[in-house]
C-alpha cells in the first residue's frame, strides 16, 4: 500500500533521519516507536506531504502509494490523495464549534452519506458516545483532553479513508480505554500507521513494528 524507499530528511542543518525504508501492508496496523524528538510526526508529515508546509525541510527519497510516488504530485493531486490518508494529529485539533459539526462539516466535504448515523457509529467506535449523546450540540471545545483525542480520532473512522496515521492516538487516555481503542483499532479493516512511545503497548497490536 505504501512503500518509502531511502528517505531521508532535515529542517535546515539539523539531521532528523536518514535512508528510512518502511513498507506498509494493506489493512493492516504498522506501528512507529521511538523517543521523543526522533522524528516520528515529522515521518507522518512526510506520508502525507505535509511536510511541504514547514519551514527549510530537505527531503530525499520515495514515498509510493500505491506505485505512484507522492513527492513527486502536484499539491492538487495530493488535496485529493489526502482524502484516502488522513492524519490524526498528536494535538487534538478540535474546531470551535459544536460536538456534532466538528464531525459532520468534514463528513460533508468529503461527502459521507447517512451522516447522523455514521456519526453515532463512529462515536460508539471510540467509547464516547454515552458520554456525550446528550451534548452534541455543545461547544467541542469544552470537552477534555481525553474526550478531545477520542473526538478526532472519530472523525477520521468517520472518513472510512485507505490509510490512517495515527499519532499517539491514545496518549491521555487511561491503561483500560488504551485497551479498548486498541482492539477496536485491530479489528477494524484498513491500513492503520500508528505511532507509540510504548513498545509494550504496541506488541499487542501488531508484529509490524518499525524503531527510529
Ligand atoms: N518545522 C521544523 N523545523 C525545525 N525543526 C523541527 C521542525 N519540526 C520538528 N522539528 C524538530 O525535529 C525533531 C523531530 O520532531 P518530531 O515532532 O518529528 O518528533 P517526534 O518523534 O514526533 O517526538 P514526540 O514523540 O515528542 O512527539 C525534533 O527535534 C523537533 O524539534
Ligand atoms: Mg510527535
Amino acid at each position: 500500500m505504501l512503500n518509502i524507499k531511502n528517505l531521508s530528511l532535515s529542517y535546515g542543518d539539523k539531521h532528523i533521519f536518514e535512508e528510512l525504508n518502511i513498507e506498509i501492508k494493506e489493512n493492516e496496523i504498522t506501528a512507529i516507536v521511538g523517543a521523543s524528538g526522533i522524528g516520528k510526526s515529522s515521518l507522518f508529515l512526510c506520508i502525507n506531504q505535509m511536510i511541504r508546509y514547514e519551514k527549510s525541510y530537505k527531503l530525499k527519497g520515495e514515498i509510493l502509494y500505491k506505485g505512484i510516488d507522492l513527492m513527486k504530485e502536484s499539491e492538487d493531486n495530493l488535496t485529493k490523495i489526502r482524502k484516502n490518508i488522513i492524519y490524526v494529529s498528536q494535538q487534538p485539533d478540535i474546531l470551535p464549534m459544536s460536538i456534532y459539526e466538528n464531525l459532520a462539516f468534514i463528513a460533508r466535504i468529503h461527502k459521507i452519506k447517512n451522516i447522523d448515523e455514521k456519526i453515532n457509529a463512529a462515536l460508539e467506535k471510540v467509547y464516547l458516545y454515552d458520554e456525550i449523546k446528550d451534548r452534541l450540540h455543545t461547544d467541542a471545545t469544552s470537552l477534555s483532553g481525553g474526550q478531545q483525542q477520542r473526538l478526532i480520532l472519530a472523525r477520521a473512522l468517520l472518513l472510512e479513508p485507505e490509510v490512517l496515521l495515527l499519532d499517539e492516538p491514545t496518549a491521555s487516555l487511561n491503561e483500560e480505554l488504551s485497551h479498548k481503542i486498541g482492539l477496536m483499532l485491530k479489528e477494524h479493516k484498513s491500513t492503520i500507521i500508528i505511532i507509540s512511545h510504548f513498545k509494550s503497548q504496541v506488541k499487542k497490536l501488531t508484529n509490524n513494528v518499525y524503531s527510529l
